[in-house]
């Protein structure tokens, strides 16, 4: 598996334990940066990072801001993108099975690194649980597919 990371300054600070998640799991990383704690616009590694989850040149995406709100913000403008900022193990758990986010967002100014870990487990180990929610994860796209060009 190919997971697509990126975030901003303001994610930095949980993206070591992110990555040791994804390392441990044997997970391929495409490593969008940013690389440093200088101040950065998030919707640029947004962008990165939606595009290649978009295009198939990686499975998942995981991407990390100050709040996770607007890098999941810019990444949905993407089509075929279903990012889902969460805050906690459950919401972690939920956005995968039953929304199939195709990546996560958290903020580094809002959970600790042992928390970003703990989600990045769970939302990378929790598969799509389809049935009823194949349907409505399918008006969503109906709706992409009506609105983007
Ligand atoms: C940067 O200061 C901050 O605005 C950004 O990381 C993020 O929280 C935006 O949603």
């Amino acid at each position: 598996m190919k997971i697509a990371l990126g975030c901003d300054h303001g994610g930095i600070t949980i993206k070591p334990a992110v990555e040791k998640v994804l390392k441990e799991n044997g997970i391929e990383i495409i490593d969008f940066g940013c690389f440093d704690s200088s101040s950065v616009d998030y919707p640029d590694y947004a962008l990165k990072v939606a595009e290649a989850v978009s295009q198939g040149k990686a499975d998942k995406g995981i991407v990390l801001c100050g709040t996770g709100i607007g890098i999941s913000i810019a990444a949905n403008k993407v089509k075929g993108i279903r990012a889902a900022v969460c805050h906690d193990l459950f919401t972690a758990q939920m956005c995968a099975q039953h929304n199939d986010a195709n990546i996560i967002a958290m903020g580094g100014r809002v959970v600790s690194e042992e928390l970003a870990e703990e989600m990045t487990k769970v939302w990378l180990n929790t598969p799509f649980e389809g049935g009823r929610h194949t349907g409505r994860v399918g008006k969503i796209t109906a709706i992409e597919n009506k609105y983007f060009k």
